[in-house]
């Protein structure tokens, strides 16, 4: 992605070194924290917006921002607040690039349905609308592996689960990321409509469907899961390395042929488990028609084949030591 909007300085801002400048939303969060960590060291000026600050940022807020040139305090479900911050900011910066929104409340039991879901809602609105009203137009989602129909209390049609399998939200959470998918679509139209977009610069959205992130100190729990298949069916056995999550955003970022609003199940190579996938499925959804993408007993059951192909993805951190 190659850097140019940031060279006109704001009203007291100080001259840097020339990147490409872009906005990571919930860049305090779990996933966040690896993204700006991995976009700062690839050679990206990353600005959190987050209503927090990181676990290990200092109390003025200048040290231990994973490497974010700087974070802005931002409540995304106040639309005046992110345009503004998205704009520009008083002696700090003047536009933005690109766009990764990654905040949100995060899985389902740790707050009303409703708070969740409107906080998910209008914090992804508000962000769509304002980089359409600002002609940004490079912006990567974080939607949510949970749109299968997760808790899979209702057994899925076929497996694996692919980006075609049909969108079956079963919480306030996962409905809110089927309504963020849903602007992505609505906002690819209205860039292709020239009294809505009058520089014509048609938007391109990613949504990413992460399977459940995890950091590496995670790893150690796995081991508390082998006894028995149904503690992890609810996401037929799916993790994702934060790390290799961060990678993926990058290669969305990057990505120039894609055009419009695309999709893409995010998660590792191989299941949480050290049993065959072909024997959990059997077991947890006896009659399921289930074709393996590959012969590693261990494979994915959320296929990354679409990922790995137009992304270019490979995931590389592994649970097993
Ligand atoms: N963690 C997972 O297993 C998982 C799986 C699939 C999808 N996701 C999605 O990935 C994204 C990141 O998840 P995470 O695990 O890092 O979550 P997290 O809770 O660790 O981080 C989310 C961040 O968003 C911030 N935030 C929330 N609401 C905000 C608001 N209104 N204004 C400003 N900041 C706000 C929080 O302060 C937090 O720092 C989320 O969109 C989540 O839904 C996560």
């Amino acid at each position: 992605m190659s850097g140019n909007s940031n060279t006109a300085l704001t009203l007291g801002e100080s001259a840097r070194p020339v990147k490409p400048r872009v906005v990571v939303t919930g860049g305090s969060g779990k996933l966040g924290r690896a993204t700006v960590a991995h976009l700062s060291s690839s050679g990206y000026e990353v600005i959190n917006f987050d209503r927090v600050r990181p676990k290990t940022a200092s109390e003025d807020g200048k040290t231990g921002l994973q490497g974010a040139y700087r974070l802005v305090e931002v409540d995304l479900s106040d639309m005046g607040q992110v345009l503004e911050a998205l704009m520009e900011i008083d002696m700090a910066y003047k536009k933005v690039d690109a766009v990764v929104h990654l905040a949100a409340m995060p899985s389902p039991g740790q707050s009303s349905s409703s708070k969740q879901f409107n906080t998910n809602v209008s914090s992804t609105y508000n962000v769509l609308e304002a980089c359409r009203k600002l002609g940004i137009t490079n912006i990567v989602m974080a939607s949510s592996e949970t749109l299968i129909g997760i808790p899979l209390d209702i057994k899925p049609a076929k497996l694996p689960i692919t980006e075609e399998s049909p969108l079956l939200p079963e919480s306030a959470y996962s409905l809110s990321k089927l309504v963020g998918e849903t602007l992505a679509d609505q906002y690819v139209r209205w860039s292709r409509q020239s009294h809505r977009n009058p520089t014509g610069g048609e938007i391109k959205i990613v949504s990413m469907r992460f399977s459940n992130v995890m950091l590496e100190e995670e790893y150690a729990t796995f081991a508390g899961w082998q006894d028995d298949a149904r503690k992890r069916y609810w996401n037929c056995w799916g993790y994702i390395d934060a790390r290799d999550g961060a990678e993926a955003i990058k290669l969305a970022l990057e990505n120039k042929t894609l055009k419009g609003h695309e999709a893409f199940i995010i998660a590792n190579n191989n299941t949480v488990m050290k049993r065959p996938s072909k024997e959990l499925v059997e077991e947890v959804f006896p009659g399921v028609p289930y074709t393996p993408l590959n012969d590693d007993p261990n494979v994915t059951v959320l296929s990354n084949e679409k990922a790995k192909r137009v992304l270019g993805w490979e995931p590389k951190y592994d649970y097993k030591p």
